[in-house]
């Protein structure tokens, strides 16, 4: 099965080629550039650059490759201006080759890409397991039984774990996005004398970072920022971030006795937690799996994997033209 794939749900406009497993090519043109002036995502922006990337790349991955069998896209959550843009694109190719229309969910797909290994899709999975989506816009603790069985344990109450990342390097007058670039300048901490509360949200699996987010402003306030001293706040913070996010993932994978974890979003390339998790899961017997860093970040190949599996299941056997699986709303509400 060949599947073309869209995605531009939030700053990435990316299309990807699948060939049954291989992942032939995987095109993403970040908009980080129009971005960082402003300090963020602006929303009006992302989907003008989308409309204005989408077709050179369809362009690019489509020259020299064989006819789509599916087109896939992702469908949300994100942006609403920006989903627009894969939606219509998606939906104009598979009437033009009158194949089959599949929207996936982006989480889905974050969740997914750990199953990627040297471009190719592998079984990797042994269900059910626990997945952790900790992404610019999402922190969600997930009991996966099997693909596309998914149960919602809990989420953010209030910030998302990338959004924590990215408000905090904002604060200590680093560009957007702030996480790469604060898990570089903690790497550099020389002083490691402070600490910040680990916020735990007490019932259930629910995540809670703003008050995290506020004892760091209260820590810089009226202080000189000397780079050394932001440092420190950039280790001492993702310590408490990581460990906010190792402490419920435990207790999920303690509660439902699995024996994987699978971390995704673009907060799953931070080293710090991959080594944080990967050593107190091996403790407990259990197998920690993160996505290749490279499909870490919004990419369309993970849209590409989620139809993958769908169609595997045979969900569009008899389906011989369009999927009006159109909707932009988020997939749990349809399950
Ligand atoms: O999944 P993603 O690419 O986009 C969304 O779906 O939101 O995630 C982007 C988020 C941003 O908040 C970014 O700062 C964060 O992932 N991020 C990181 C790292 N790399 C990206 N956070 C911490 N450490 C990193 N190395
Ligand atoms: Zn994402």
């Amino acid at each position: 099965m060949k599947i073309l794939a869209l995605e531009s749900t939030c700053d990435e406009t990316s299309v990807a080629f699948l060939n049954g497993r291989k992942i032939e090519k995987n095109l993403v043109y970040s908009q980080i550039k129009i971005h960082r002036k402003y300090k963020g995502v602006v929303p009006e922006a992302a989907s003008r650059a989308h409309s204005e990337k989408m077709a050179a790349l369809l362009k690019k991955i489509t020259a020299n490759s064989k006819k789509p069998q599916a087109i896939t896209f992702c469908r949300g959550p994100g942006l609403n201006g920006s989903l627009i843009v894969s939606a219509v694109a998606a939906k104009t190719l598979s009437e033009y080759y009158a194949i089959p229309l599949i929207g996936v969910n982006h989480l889905e797909g974050h969740f997914l890409s750990c199953e990627i290994e040297n471009d190719e899709i592998k079984n990797k999975f042994k269900f059910p397991l626990i997945v952790l989506i900790a992404s610019g816009g999402h922190s969600e603790l997930w009991l996966a039984e099997n693909y596309g069985i998914y149960k919602l344990l809990g989420s953010t109450r209030d910030d998302a774990a990338g959004e924590a990342f990215d408000k905090t390097a904002k604060l200590l007058g680093f560009p957007y996005p702030g996480g790469p670039i604060l898990e570089r300048e903690a790497l550099k901490a020389s002083k490691k004398d402070f600490s910040f509360p680990i916020p735990f949200v007490r019932e259930g699996f629910d995540f809670s970072f703003s008050g995290l987010k506020t004892a760091v402003a209260y820590k810089l306030d009226g202080k000189k920022l000397s780079i050394g001293f932001k440092r420190s706040v950039c280790y001492a913070f993702q310590e408490a971030a990581v460990e906010a996010l190792l402490k419920k993932t435990a207790q999920a994978a303690e509660k439902y006795k699995v024996k994987q974890i699978a971390v995704g979003g673009g907060v799953s390339a931070n080293g710090r937690l991959r080594e944080a998790f990967t050593s107190y899961f091996k403790g407990k017997n259990i197998e920690t799996l993160f996505p290749q860093k490279k499909y870490c970040s919004d990419n369309a190949a993970m849209a590409g994997l989620c139809a993958f599996r769908r169609l595997e299941a045979g969900e569009f056997k008899n389906c011989v033209s369009v999927n009006a699986d159109l909707k932009i709303e988020s997939w749990r509400k349809k399950c």
